[in-house]
């Protein structure tokens, strides 16, 4: 499938014209699983979109998934790519990593992503997301900013470590959305008043607070994400720099809170559209002792499992995975030039109808025994990418989902009106539109 380019036989990607890529790339945002259907059917497994020297190339399917994501010859960059999309806010991020050095850093944070890691975090988690729940009153309410809060409040606990007051936190989160707010700019200039400015000022705040806590953080033996990364080390006890967990830490807030927000909005969306999967999560869930998920029980609330599989099936977080193309290499026949931007789309895999079925249904029993659909291609199914930049927080996000649902289900049931759907933006993360409002109930 992959080769170094040694021949002319190979192909050139079909481009189209460039009003309809223009077009395209319009659409891209808001509708990116309409556009790649359109454009798959068009042109194939590959199409080009150029602007000067810079080529987009998108390919479609999960082989071009296993290309992207495993790249085994090394052809491809994921720090260039993300470099240019990111690297001013989230610089120094394992994402904005490659080869050697990205598996250096890896190794060392592997420590904080064990199993008796994760465990800690449960445990400091539980009683935050009772906390968080405690404000949430019935009525009407829309659930995307309310998740977006429990998640941030949960990161400051779980990820720092730290008792902030209301207005520390705030002044925390404010510095954060700014430089997330940035990496999605269309505008990246540092001019005063652009939100592009607001971003790097936010990231200097970051670091800021980070370094000041720092002295403090090495010494501990406390289970917060920021204390494990602290004390992590390889087999040569090699440990990372002060510049290096701060980057890190900054990075790991952006990457676990947005894609979290969105796998918590979008499964209880369904939930509220498929009120008979709500019954069945709250009966598993009911059946269980105490007021939190134990670290333990993660395993005993399997319906909530295949709920958020077929949740990120539907509604990726990242809909698409970029890479920057280091050295002329080809995929399926086509010819991709060095310095080219090599795109896959996760969410458009996930609706090919040659790898599920009825794949517009909302149908999480299709992760299960006997049909396994997932198991139909190894790419065919990959929320959290694949290959060496896997998703390092799998474990923590699915650990996270199932304690929030596990109690909000126990206190709270949800709707949406008959006929309601989510109108959603698929990218650059995947959310509601209208910030999805629901219908609160006491159980
Ligand atoms: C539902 C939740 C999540 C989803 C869907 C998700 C998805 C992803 C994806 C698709 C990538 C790879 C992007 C690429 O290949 O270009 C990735 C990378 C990463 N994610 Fe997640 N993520 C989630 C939650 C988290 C959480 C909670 C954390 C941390 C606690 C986290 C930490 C990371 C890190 C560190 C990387 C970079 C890995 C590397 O470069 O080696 N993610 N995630």
């Amino acid at each position: 499938m992959t080769a170094e380019v040694t021949s002319s036989a190979l192909r050139e990607i079909p481009r189209g014209s460039l009003l309809e890529a223009l077009g395209r790339m319009r659409r891209m945002r808001s509708r990116t699983l309409e556009v790649c259907r359109q454009s798959h059917e068009r042109y194939g497994t590959a199409v080009m979109q150029s602007a000067g020297a810079f080529k987009i190339i998108n390919l479609f399917g999960p082989d071009a998934n296993h290309f992207v994501m495993v790249d085994r010859e090394g052809n491809l960059s994921a720090k260039r790519a993300w470099d240019g999309i990111m690297g001013r806010v989230f610089g120094g991020g394992l994402l904005l990593r490659d080869g050697d050095e990205h598996k250096h850093h890896r190794r060392i944070m592997q420590n904080a992503f064990r199993k008796s890691a994760i465990r800690g975090y449960s445990e400091l988690m539980g009683p935050r997301i009772a906390e968080g729940l405690d404000a949430w009153e019935p009525g009407r309410m829309d659930a995307f900013p309310a998740f977006k809060r429990l998640t941030l409040d949960l990161a400051c606990s779980v990820f720092l470590g730290l008792e902030l007051s209301r207005e520390e936190a705030e002044r925390v989160q404010g510095a954060f959305e700014a430089a997330v707010a940035a990496s999605m700019s269309v505008v990246r200039l540092p001019i005063p008043g652009l939100e592009f400015q607001r971003g790097l000022r936010g990231r200097a705040y970051l670091e800021r607070f980070f370094r000041e806590l720092l002295p403090e953080k090495r010494d501990s033996s406390a289970h917060d994400m920021f204390s494990a990364l602290c004390r992590a080390e390889n087999e040569e006890g090699e440990r990372l720099s002060d510049r290096e967990i701060v980057d890190h830490m900054i990075f790991l807030l952006m990457a676990a809170h947005d894609t979290t927000t969105s796998a918590l909005t979008s499964l209880v969306y369904e939930l509220a559209a498929h009120p008979e999967w709500q019954g069945r999560i709250r009966d598993e869930c009911q059946a269980l002792d105490g007021p939190h998920l134990d670290y333990g029980d993660l395993g005993r609330v399997p319906n909530i499992a295949l709920a958020m599989h077929e949740t990120l099936r539907r509604y990726p977080p990242l809909s698409t995975v970029p890479r920057m193309a280091e050295r002329d290499c080809s995929f399926d026949g086509y010819a991709i030039p060095k310095g080219a931007l090599v795109v896959c789309f996760p969410i458009h895999t996930h609706h090919m109808e040659e790898w599920w079925d009825e794949p517009f249904r909302w149908d999480p029993d299709r992760f299960s025994e006997p049909r396994l659909e997932q198991r139909r291609h190894t790419h065919s199914y990959v929320p959290f990418s694949g290959g060496a930049h896997v998703c390092m927080g799998l474990r923590f996000a699915e650990m996270q989902v199932r304690s929030v649902l596990f109690q909000l289900v126990r206190r709270f049931r949800w709707s949406v009106p008959d006929g309601y759907e989510m109108p959603v933006q698929q990218a650059p993360i995947s959310k509601p539109m209208d910030g999805l409002p629901i219908q609160l109930d006491h159980v």
